[in-house]
Parts: structure tokens; sequence; C-alpha cells
């Protein structure tokens, strides 16, 4: 696969990563407790993805839970796993029957089992649908990537020389999913907190001050016209 491009493909991003960020003060500033925040993200979330899908994006990939996020209340995380559990269950075969594929990215060695086999439930149950494809980052942590990806290189057995930036690409969690084009951040926090860090080195950035559970398709038509027009030069120039 051709991953450096010096321009993208049209200007409608084929993977759109997104830290839904800001369900906490979403919750806060009504005095609901955190839980109706991240409740009300999921909303946005089914927005999100059928308007990305309408929009012709191809991938589209949601950093829902981080390696960091474990630091949380042990409510907060319990909850969040509930949710994660009847949002799969739900959301499977509705996307299935829109032709949507889901996946999932992450350590699979620290999760409520069940959390475990429902994702993989649904990424068996739709791993052979066309449409768009949705991404779910649970325990996810861009760093825990590479050195997942390290792991299987040295138990392989791999000479040094023979360790080049194609072969860690292959060792990534999703290795056939395009490089995230455009990654978005809501609630104004303008960091990645770990998120897609190996292949999201030439990705465009866009930050925005809504919470992410008042993100809704006019929020995403920002971001996509903000992307679009961008120059995206990876490193190159453009000849005049
Ligand atoms: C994002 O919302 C969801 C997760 C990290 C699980 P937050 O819970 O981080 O919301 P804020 O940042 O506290 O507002
Ligand atoms: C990043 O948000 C992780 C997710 C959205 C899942 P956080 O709220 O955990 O990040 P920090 O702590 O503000 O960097
Ligand atoms: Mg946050």
């Amino acid at each position: 696969m051709e991953r450096v491009r010096l321009m993208s493909e049209g200007n409608i991003p084929c993977h759109v990563a997104i830290i839904m960020d800001g369900n906490g003060r979403w919750a806060k500033k009504r005095g609901l407790p955190r839980l109706l925040g991240h409740r009300k993200g999921v909303k946005a979330l089914e927005k999100t993805v059928d308007h990305a899908a309408a929009a012709g994006v191809k991938y589209l990939s949601a950093y829902a839970f981080s390696t960091e996020n474990w630091k949380r209340s042990i409510t907060e995380v319990a909850g969040l796993m509930a949710i994660f559990g009847r949002y799969i269950g739900k959301k499977t075969a509705a996307l299935k029957a829109k032709h949507g594929r889901i996946r999932f990215a992450g350590r699979r060695d620290r999760l409520p089992p069940s959390i475990v086999r429902a994702l993989e439930a649904a990424e068996e149950s739709t791993r052979d649908e066309t449409g768009l494809q949705l991404i779910l980052c649970v325990d996810y942590g861009g760093r825990a990537e590479v050195v997942d990806a390290v792991k299987k290189i040295l138990a392989s057995g791999v000479d040094a020389d023979a360790v080049t930036e194609d072969l860690l690409s292959a060792r990534m969690y999703l290795p056939d999913v395009p490089d995230p084009d455009l990654i978005i951040r809501t609630s104004g926090e303008e960091r990645l907190s770990n998120f897609w860090l190996w292949t999201g080195a030439y990705s465009e950035l866009y930050f925005t001050e809504t919470l992410w559970p008042d993100f809704d398709e006019t929020a995403l038509d920002a971001a996509l016209a903000s992307y679009a027009g961008r120059q995206r030069r990876m490193g190159g120039r453009l000849e005049a």
C-alpha cells in the first residue's frame, strides 16, 4: 500500500479519526452525573457515523477509552464498560444493515472478557461488509500499539537490519487501514493524548470547542470543510 501521498485523493478524507472529548464537562455544566455525558456521547457517535458514511468517508475511528483512562474512578470505568457493551450489542446489526463494518483497536488483555467477546463478535459478524469501517479504539494507546508491534517483531526473530518503517507499519493493530487523514478533537483541548501516534504522523489536526455530546452533522461538516481547504505536503513541495 502506498502510505505517503502528496495530496489526499479528492477533498473528502478517507479516514477520519475522532478524539471524543468533553463528555464530563457537558454533564457538569448541566449538574448531571458524568455517565449521562458519556451516554449522550454515544448518540453523538451514532449521528456522526451515519453522516460520515453519507459524506463518503470510508474509515471512522473513534477514541472511546485510552490506556490511561483506567486511572478514573471505578464507578466511571465500570459505567463506561457497560455503555460499550450496550452500544456494541445494539449497533452491530444496525451498522451491518447499512453494510458497515466494526473493528476494534486496542489491548485485549485488560478489558472485561464480556466486552472483548462482544467486540470480537461484532468484528466477525461484519467482516465481509464493504461500507464504512467504524474502528472503536478501546483500551487504545499509541505507545502501547508501538510496544506491541516491537514485541511481535522481536518474537519473529527478525534481524535488526530488516527493521524498517514498513515492517513496523505492518505490525500495528490494523495494518490494512489507511493512516488517518484528519484527526478531530472536541472540547477545546489541543493534544493527542496518545492517539494514533504512529499512523497519525502526517494527519491534519482539527480542534473545536464543541463538547463531544453536542457534536452533530453541522460540526462534522465544519471539520470536513476545514480539511478540504488544506494543502498536505507530507514533507514535499508542490511544483509551482
Ligand atoms: C471523553 O470525555 C470520554 C472519555 C475519555 C472516556 P471525558 O470524560 O474525558 O470528558 P471531560 O474531558 O472530563 O469533559
Ligand atoms: C482522551 O481524552 C481519551 C479519549 C477521548 C477516549 P482524555 O480526557 O482522557 O484526555 P486528557 O486526560 O484530557 O489528555
Ligand atoms: Mg477528557
